[in-house]
């Protein structure tokens, strides 16, 4: 399960699949060993920080759902084999009919077994467009506001251990996982069983930026990175990540991963400098609508997530 594997029309960890002046470029051959162990821990950890409201075990593969919030909280997590896979698509197809919602699998490098994607182009399942996950050390996101990770300089940002309405507003403005699914977000981030921590950075007094941390054993998930439109570009993002860090590290951290879109352009520069490298990229497959007898009856589609 490590080398390179078709999504779509697009090659996992193809260079030429990126613009050139894209910081976070994987390189062009398959995952390493170390890399898809490290991708099926990392996919495990993005589990635990995102956890479905209802999941369904067959075989190999975890079938979730989260009352719509969520692209991930609505997918396959196709962890481990399957003996049969036309039996197993019927078996999805099943459980996401008596949800209402589109059959999803979410494919990465070491989604299992090989001839799911096949299976899965076959049945003209579509492509939502990459996201990479990426790791790095902490100490680049520690001292993301400058200074270095021994000495970070004041930052100024407000902690909690629950999404407060000032860190609600500024989520639900930019992130439409917020904005239009709020009460099952909140169900999510209400089952999550690790210690969570809820950055928010204030702009003339005013809450401007924030993000989420979720700490995994050595691992600091970032999550829920927004800052809003007129607040940009004045290092708000990066206070809001130091503070993650300086949370993280105090609790024993010793890295940091996240997700990140391939069209997260400014994101993607920032990690990047930070020292995120992408380790692998993984994307939805949802199944064609099915034809439908009378008009306006469609299966309802999960708005976009924070944590994609
Ligand atoms: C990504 C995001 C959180 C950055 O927030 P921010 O507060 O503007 O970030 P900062 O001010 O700390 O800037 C970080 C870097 O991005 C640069 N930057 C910010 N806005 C930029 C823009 N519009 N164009 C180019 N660069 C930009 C900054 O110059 C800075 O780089 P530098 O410190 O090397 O000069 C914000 O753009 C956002 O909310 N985007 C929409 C949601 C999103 O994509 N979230 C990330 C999901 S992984």
């Amino acid at each position: 399960m490590t080398g390179d594997r078709q999504i779509g029309d697009r090659r996992i960890g193809d260079r030429a699949a990126f613009p050139p002046s894209d910081p976070l470029v994987a390189p062009r051959a398959g995952l390493s060993v170390a890399d898809a162990a490290l991708a099926r821990d990392l996919e495990a950890a993005a589990h635990r920080a995102w956890p479905p409201l209802r999941l369904h075990d067959h075989h190999g593969w975890t079938l979730r759902a989260s009352a719509g919030a969520s692209r991930r909280g609505n997918s396959v997590w196709a962890h481990g084999e399957v003996p049969d896979v036309p039996a197993a698509l019927a078996a999805v197809a099943a459980f996401y009919a008596a949800e209402g919602l589109p059959p999803t699998f979410q494919l990465t490098p070491v989604s299992q077994p090989a001839g799911l994607v096949p299976a899965l182009d076959a049945a003209g399942y579509d492509d939502s467009g990459p996201t990479d996950v990426c790791a790095a050390p902490l100490g680049g996101v520690t001292g993301a506001a400058g200074g270095g990770a021994a000495d970070p300089p004041p930052i100024g940002a407000a902690t909690e251990t629950a999404p407060g309405d000032g860190w609600l507003r500024v989520a639900e403005q930019v992130l439409a996982t917020f904005g239009a699914q709020r009460a099952g977000t909140l169900a999510v981030l209400d089952a999550v069983r690790l210690p969570a921590v809820y950055v928010t950075v204030a702009v003339d007094g005013v809450p401007a930026a924030v993000g989420r941390g979720v700490l995994d054993g050595r691992w600091l998930g970032i999550y829920s990175m927004a800052t809003l439109p007129a607040a940009r570009g004045q290092g708000a993002a990066r206070r809001v990540l130091a503070a993650l860090g300086q949370w993280a590290a105090a609790r024993g951290a010793t890295h940091a991963y996240l997700q990140v879109e391939e069209v997260s352009t400014v994101a993607r520069r920032l990690y990047a400098e930070l020292g995120f490298r992408p380790v692998y990229r993984y994307s939805y497959r949802r199944a064609p609508a099915a034809p439908v007898p009378g008009p306006g009856r469609r299966a309802a589609r999960p708005a976009a997530e924070d944590t994609p």
